[in-house]
């Protein structure tokens, strides 16, 4: 709805030249210092939980994290983090993916998910998408089904979504609000 849209768009800040010059980074802690904007933010996830049917909610670390943990509890599903490399302690799968310089990893615990789970994503920005397509290709890796991926804000000028055409397999990409 354009009421949502426009409340979680008024809470996000534009920082010019951060991290670096040229660059505008958007600023969610706003949304997140405003408890009916951040519940209502909360809500429209759980709404996605429903209508994909996940049974599992990933979160992207670190923003990622903040947004998908109050989702699952109010879902009442379970938490699956995926971290930057190195921070899981048992037994992980890890990815390799694309910056803008250089190479980053991500890694998911290997038993974290089972074979059957239906797995919602969520992350605060989808930019150029290479984040996103690695955690997709973890939980497919992991045994589990994507039942969809879900962000707060989507860079369209980047072209992340035709970048994740592949890995979603069909799967859907929900953006609450596109730029
Ligand atoms: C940011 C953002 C997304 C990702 C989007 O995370 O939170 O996760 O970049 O970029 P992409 O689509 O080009 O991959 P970042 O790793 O910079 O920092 P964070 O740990 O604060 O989430
Ligand atoms: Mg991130």
């Amino acid at each position: 709805p354009v009421e949502l849209r426009e409340l979680l768009l008024s809470r996000i800040s534009d920082v010019p030249d951060y991290p670096q010059p040229g660059v505008m980074f958007k600023d969610i802690t706003p949304l997140l210092a405003d408890p009916s904007a951040f519940r209502a933010l909360t809500g429209a996830f759980v709404d996605l939980c429903e209508r994909f049917r996940a049974d599992k909610v990933v979160g992207l670390e670190a923003r990622g994290f903040i947004l998908a943990a109050p989702v699952a509890v109010a879902a009442g599903i379970g938490f699956v983090p995926v971290r930057k490399a190195g921070k899981l302690p048992g037994a992980t799968l890890g990815q390799a993916y694309e910056l803008e310089y250089g190479t980053a990893e991500i890694e998911i615990h290997a038993d974290a998910l089972a074979p059957g789970d239906r797995v919602l994503v969520i992350d605060d920005v989808l930019a150029t998408g290479g984040t996103a397509d690695a955690s997709l290709q973890l939980i497919r890796r992991a045994g589990a089904e994507v039942a969809g991926l879900a962000v707060l804000l989507e860079l369209g000028f980047l072209d992340g979504r035709q970048r994740l055409e592949e890995g979603l397999k069909g799967a859907p990409l929900e953006a609450l609000i596109t730029v």
